[in-house]
């Protein structure tokens, strides 16, 4: 049995030797979202190819460093750089950043990430707040044999957006210059942006903004147990919403327009965690 519980604890073993606290919250950062890690004080840096049993980061604008420390006064474990389907993962293997953080002793996670814009009311560099998502990829990542440990094979998904969570992040929009919608995220595999006929269509079925990750962290964090918070940033218009063509030079121009208030926006939500 590869993904058994063994398999996971080797990990979270080799990090709780590294440290001598417990983070409190975890943190997952998306494309453009990175600067943020470098912000956590007293920091323990760790490379993701030094712990066992973990992923290694193949996207170049992701750093690929597990990062633990202090951040706005909160102890946290921050992934700087995530998985993504599309980079060849089996989906099962995308079940181990939400299980590191929940034997870490990990209390409720922030997971961001760099989105296309759906909903026509929204603009590049806004935020969206996720109140739940549309996963019609007809994959999950807590497939296969169930570790029991982690929680029931069927599971609850509907307060898998924590509401108690999100009402944090509504209040502390009143403090940011970020325009902030809640919304509905639609997960697609990527790595090819959507077709113009995908947008339309995920209009009609209900999704707001659309994305290539946040679903099976966001599934693992429900199945056991674990608070989740999700923010998409909305860093382009999707296919066929105006004549641009997409690309990830893009996309990292956009989250980079707003690294400051972005970053203070999380911050301030963490301080109200
Ligand atoms: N589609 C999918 N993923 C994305 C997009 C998009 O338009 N923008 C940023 N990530």
């Amino acid at each position: 049995m590869k993904y058994d519980f063994a398999y996971f604890q080797k990990s979270a073993d080799y990090v709780r030797s590294m440290i001598d606290f417990t983070p409190e919250i975890g943190i997952i950062l998306g494309t453009g979202c990175g600067p943020l890690a470098e912000e956590v004080e007293n920091p323990v840096v760790i490379p993701y190819g030094d712990i066992p049993n973990f992923l290694v980061s193949t996207n170049p604008d992701h750093a690929g460093k597990l990062i633990l420390g202090t951040l706005a006064g909160k102890k946290v474990v921050c992934m700087s750089g995530r998985f993504h389907y599309y980079e060849g993962y089996d989906f099962e293997q995308l079940t181990v950043p939400i299980r590191l953080f929940k034997l870490l002793g990990v209390q409720k996670t922030i997971v961001t990430n760099a989105a296309g814009a759906v909903n026509t009311s929204y603009a590049p560099g806004d935020v969206v707040i996720l109140k739940d998502h549309i996963n019609f990829m007809g994959v999950a990542p807590t497939r296969g044999h169930n570790v029991e440990e982690f929680g029931p094979r069927f599971f609850d998904v509907s307060d898998m957006y924590t509401k108690a969570l999100r009402d944090i992040a509504h209040e502390c929009a009143a403090r940011t210059s970020l325009k902030v919608h809640e919304g509905v995220y639609m997960y697609m595999c990527g790595p090819q942006f959507e077709t113009a006929a995908e947008i339309r269509a995920i209009r009609v079925l209900g999704g707001d903004c659309v994305g290539m990750s946040t679903v099976p962290e966001a599934l693992t964090a429900a199945q056991c147990g674990m608070p989740l918070l999700g923010i998409s940033l909305m860093t382009n218009m999707a296919t066929g919403v105006t004549t641009e063509k997409l690309g990830g030079a893009e996309v990292n121009e956009t989250a980079a327009s707003v690294e400051l208030p972005f970053k203070e926006y999380i911050k301030d939500i963490l301080v109200h965690m």
